[in-house]
């Protein structure tokens, strides 16, 4: 029996079809904690869809963690669909997020509901996930309102990394916090269908839980959250340097790379591989 189908036995999660937001809804409903992972590429997708992660979102970190950035910011919309698409044929039940990346949505409705179009047309995925509360309302409605499921994102919204000072500063402290109240309260009114909730105090994430409907995600936000999101390759350790309170590493998978690299490359130097075993008569 596959992971997904004992799983789904026990928690009505679906197996011959894509989870969709009802159905991450209705797990919010029974008080079913769920969780997420960011990927950008097939194989990753699959193997995190086999783990039990619910939904997979093909983030705007791909522009530091596939394309080597130093920011989120340089990543098009053209880079991420390739990463869309291959993310959705890599899974058959995951539902698949796809951000909208800087630039591809601020300007307004008009080109939120090009860029989400193109995500859902081109890349295949099922919902898109942009950043901020009330400044990008009218964006959330006209997407929601097309049938585009939207997630928002509160807290500390990596796209605004010139205006926060820093992406290692908890948001949401003091007054700042009734704020992003009002801006998840605002997102779900205007049809988001889960909010994340970045590098918040957790009690602050407590309070907003409280009063939505819709899921939280959280990431950095404490224990309370509806559902939990990390990017991959910290979850997994194969990202280097200091790594924010919140990640908790899984895995040491650079150290196993790093590894099973240079024993490949003795090998060659020292003529062991190919042998015999490697090779055709
Ligand atoms: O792009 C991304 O990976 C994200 C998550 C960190 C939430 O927005």
């Amino acid at each position: 029996m596959s992971t997904a189908t004992a799983t789904s036995t026990v928690t009505a999660w679906p197996d011959g079809r894509r989870i969709t937001i009802r159905d991450l809804q209705a797990a919010t409903d029974r008080g079913e904690r769920w969780s997420m992972l960011t990927s950008y590429d097939t194989l990753t997708a699959g193997i995190f869809e086999q783990a039990g992660v619910r939904a997979l979102l093909v983030g705007d970190t791909s522009a530091e963690m596939v394309l080597g950035h130093s920011s989120t910011l340089p990543v098009t919309m053209d880079e991420l669909i390739p990463m869309v698409q291959a993310v959705v044929r890599g899974t058959r039940t995951a539902l698949v997020v796809a951000d909208l990346p800087f630039g591809s949505y601020q300007a307004g409705p008009g080109p939120a509901l090009a860029s989400a179009v193109r995500h859902l047309k081109e890349g295949g995925a099922q919902a898109v996930k942009l950043e901020g509360g009330r400044r990008v309302l009218p964006q959330v409605e006209t997407l929601a309102g097309a049938g585009i499921p939207v997630m928002g994102h509160l807290g500390l919204t990596p796209q605004s990394i010139n205006v926060l000072g820093g992406l290692r500063r908890v948001q949401g402290r003091g007054d700042a916090g009734e704020e992003l109240l009002a801006d998840a309260l605002a997102l779900e009114r205007a049809g988001a269908f889960a909010v994340v909730l970045e590098t918040v105090p957790a009690e602050l994430a407590r309070r907003v839980r409280g009063a939505l409907r819709i899921p939280t995600v959280g990431i950095g936000a404490g224990p309370d959250c509806d559902a939990q999101i990390l990017v991959w390759q910290d979850m997994a350790g194969l990202t280097t340097g200091r790594l924010p309170r919140f990640v908790k590493r899984y895995a040491d998978t650079r150290g196993g790379l790093l590894e099973a690299a240079g024993r490949y490359a003795a090998d060659v130097a020292a003529g062991r591989y190919p042998d015999e075993a490697h090779s055709y008569a």
